[in-house]
C-alpha cells in the first residue's frame, strides 16, 4: 500500500483530519506534516517538508490543503520532483492524474466542501496515469 503525505495550513485543518480518517480507513499509511492547531501560519512551513518527502521517496503521493489551494500550490511546484494539481471538482481531480500524473493532490478548503475533498482525494488515487502524449509532455515541464 502506498504511503501518503499530508499538509495544511489552519484553513484546512479540519479538512486534513477528515482525510486522514479516510484514508486511515482505506488502509493506506499517512504521514501527517502539519499543521497541528488552528493557529493562524504560514503554508510554505508545511508545504516544503511534504514536497521533500515526495522528492525523496518517502511516500509516494501528496495531499496539501490550504484556504485557496494556491499558496501551496505554488510552493509545491518550486521542487522539480514534485507535479502539483490545483482541484476543485471531480472530473479536474480524475485528470490531474490521467493526464498530468499529479503526485501531489491540492485542494481550496474554503471553496470546495468537505465531502467533495474526499471524493477528489478517492477519483484521484484510483485513476491511472494515461501515458503516451502525456507523458512527452510531462517530460517538457523543467525549465531548460
Ligand atoms: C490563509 O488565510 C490563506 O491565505 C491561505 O490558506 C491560502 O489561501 C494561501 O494561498
Amino acid at each position: 500500500m502506498e504511503r501518503i503525505g499530508i499538509c495544511s495550513d489552519h484553513a484546512g485543518l479540519e479538512y486534513k483530519a477528515r482525510l486522514i480518517s479516510y484514508l486511515l480507513g482505506k488502509g493506506f499509511d499517512v504521514v501527517d506534516f502539519g499543521t497541528h492547531t488552528a493557529d493562524s501560519c504560514d503554508y510554505t512551513d508545511y508545504a516544503h517538508p511534504l514536497a521533500d518527502a515526495v522528492e525523496k521517496g518517502d511516500v509516494q503521493l501528496g495531499i496539501a490543503l490550504c484556504g485557496t489551494g494556491n499558496g501551496m500550490a505554488i510552493t509545491l511546484n518550486k521542487h522539480q520532483g514534485v507535479r502539483a494539481g490545483l482541484c476543485w471538482n471531480r472530473a479536474v481531480a480524475r485528470l490531474v492524474k490521467e493526464h498530468n500524473n499529479a503526485n501531489v493532490l491540492v485542494i481550496p478548503a474554503r471553496f470546495v466542501s468537505s465531502r467533495m475533498a474526499v471524493m477528489m482525494v478517492r477519483d484521484w488515487l484510483q485513476t491511472a496515469f494515461a501515458g503516451g502524449r502525456h507523458q512527452r509532455r510531462i517530460d517538457k515541464i523543467p525549465v531548460r
